[in-house]
């Protein structure tokens, strides 16, 4: 017989897909690590278990005891599965402008879900990292798990997804693209190549909104950079202890409208249902591509699954509202 003993058991070890049609101009080999594949269908899954692991092993998290978290749906979704198997409550706090997809799933596997103001300060009492902090002070047993500064987040790429990508190229990778949120997934993955090949490039894909950019290029937290943006998954209004900035070699902004009309080119020319930020990442490469040679061979990592945007960016009276079609 062959068989998990949980679901749990099942996150990672996903496929890696050659793109063909939609890098067609380019002039060499891409590959995307499909994330999709997690049973959660994020590569949050990955994080998400990671720190509720290190949160029981550092006495944090008891029998009973309830999981507090910021997301905006793909780490409440892996968390959820990994309370859900090991016993735990969850609440999560989330923006009122992820899909409502995203915050139905959540509820579907049994999580309170709190809906907050996007348009707010962090620090405002309002946002979802505040709301956070708050119940976590007030609910006896709990532990905001805090993904944004929680280095467990990374630690989970650095040990899984890093690895993978590694031997699923024979260690032939020379660029690694992903989308930075949490900063999680880029700054685990880098370290881990690097440490193979310190002449990997890394390419993190931010948004028009976030400060990520003009931080790395030049140290300035500019608060005039911030607003607020439909892409979803990526950006920042805050610097998240998760991001190494030093492992990233350049910050590639992409519009939203670039993101949306790139994951759809994903789905039908490819194949691959994918979220918003699996569009960006291929608008952002796509923008890169004069940097490219013959011989390179570029992984693109895919966060999540189109299910969570059908009614946004796969939805043509959506994409018309936004004025994108
Ligand atoms: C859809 C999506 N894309 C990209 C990201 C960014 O990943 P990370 O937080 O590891 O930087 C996230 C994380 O929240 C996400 O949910």
């Amino acid at each position: 017989m062959d068989y998990k003993n949980n679901i749990l058991e099942t996150i990672g070890n996903t496929p890696m897909v050659k793109l063909n049609k939609v890098v067609a101009d380019l002039p060499c080999l891409v590959l995307g690590k499909i994330e999709t594949f997690n049973p959660g269908h994020s590569v949050k899954d990955r994080m998400a278990l990671k720190m509720v692991e290190d949160a029981e092993k550092a006495g944090k998290l008891k029998p009973g005891g309830t999981i507090i978290e910021c997301t905006s749906g793909n780490t409440g979704m892996g968390i959820a599965l990994a309370a859900t198997i090991k016993g735990y409550k969850c609440i999560f706090t989330t923006s009122d402008k992820q899909s409502k997809e995203k915050v139905d799933m959540l509820k579907a596997l049994g999580a309170e879900v709190i809906v907050c103001p996007t348009n707010v300060t962090p620090e405002d009492p309002q946002s979802y990292y505040s709301v956070a902090e708050r119940l976590s002070q007030e609910i006896p047993g709990s532990v905001w798990l805090n993904q944004y500064d929680n280095l467990s987040n990374r630690q989970a790429h650095y040990e899984s997804t890093g690895p993978e990508i590694w031997q699923q190229t024979a260690g032939k990778i020379t660029h690694f693209v992903v989308g930075v949120g949490t900063g999680g997934t880029v700054s685990g993955v880098a370290k881990y190549l690097k440490e193979q090949n310190p002449n990997i490039k890394i390419w993190g894909i931010d948004t028009y909104g976030s400060v990520f950019k003009k931080y790395h290029e030049t140290g300035i937290f500019d608060e005039n950079e911030i607003h607020s943006y439909i892409t979803e998954g990526i950006g920042e209004d805050i610097l998240p202890k998760n991001v190494d900035f030093a492992l990233i070699d350049h910050f590639e902004k992409v519009t939203d409208k670039d993101g949306a009309l790139a994951a759809r080119r994903l789905a039908q020319e490819e194949g691959l249902l994918l979220g918003y930020s699996a569009g960006s990442a291929l608008a952002g490469l796509r923008q890169m591509k004069d940097q490219l040679k013959p011989e390179d061979v570029v992984v693109v990592l895919f966060h999540d699954h189109g299910s969570r945007y059908i009614g946004k960016l796969y939805n043509d009276d959506w994409m018309r509202e936004q004025g994108f079609m």
